[in-house]
């Protein structure tokens, strides 16, 4: 079954950077007590480049056994081939060779950051793509038209079956998006957004007041 959304609004840009930084430390610790290691999966876009800055520097630097943490990108501006060796990689490192991901630490993202594009996309899930409705693979290489380009991605599989996901969301430009995203019709082939639902992980929007100046339910 999966969890209600939780949405958090940050009146800054700057506090919600902070606010992440924070559940970033907080899943890693979580992660690290539960087993040998955080695997992460991070969002690319402009976003969380200042959260990235954050976590590299003191004091949020040194809150992280960076000796175990486990990085990956959750989408790539990459030829198709680096679809099949990501899924390897994460098959090998999560252990089951089909199927999907188990819910256990260890067995699974323990965290994946996202971002949302105005158009309601997220890692490289695009409206209108093949991509948001994969059922058995892990990582898929779709040539996505709104970018002109090949996108490598995690696929809802993966993405749902993490311990936690956190959408990282900030400024004005976004609020048409995220109302359309949280309190619209669900339409995920339209909002790739809304097909993320952990099956038993937890779903975190941090998002500033800009962002979130269109929500009615706050
Ligand atoms: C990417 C991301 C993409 C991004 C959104 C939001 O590689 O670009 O995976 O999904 O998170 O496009 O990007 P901004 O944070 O730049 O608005």
């Amino acid at each position: 079954m999966a969890t209600r959304a939780e949405v958090d609004v940050l009146p800054t840009r700057e506090a919600l950077m902070e606010a992440a930084a924070a559940r970033f430390v907080s899943a890693a610790g979580a992660a690290l007590r539960a087993s040998a290691r955080f695997v992460v999966a991070l969002a690319g876009g402009s976003t969380p480049k200042a959260l990235y800055a954050l976590l590299a520097g003191a004091p949020w630097a040194g809150r992280v056994d960076w000796s175990r943490v486990h990085v990956f990108w959750g989408d790539e501006r990459v030829p198709s081939r680096a679809a099949a060796a990501c899924e390897r990689v994460l098959r090998e490192m999560f252990a089951p060779p089909v199927g999907p991901p188990r819910h256990a630490p260890g067995a699974r993202f323990d965290l994946v950051l996202l971002g949302m594009g105005d158009n309601g996309h997220t890692a490289s899930l695009f409206p209108g793509g093949t991509a948001v409705r994969e059922t058995e693979r892990w990582v898929v290489a779709e040539r996505v038209d709104a970018v002109e380009m090949w996108r490598v991605t995690l696929t809802p599989i993966v993405i749902n079956a993490a311990g936690e996901v956190a959408f990282l969301v900030s400024g004005a430009e976004k609020a048409p998006m995220l109302r359309r995203v949280l309190e619209g019709p669900h339409e995920p082939d339209a909002l790739p957004a809304q097909v993320v639902a952990p099956d038993d992980g937890r779903l975190r929007w941090l998002v500033d007041a800009p962002a979130a100046a269109r929500l009615e339910r706050r």
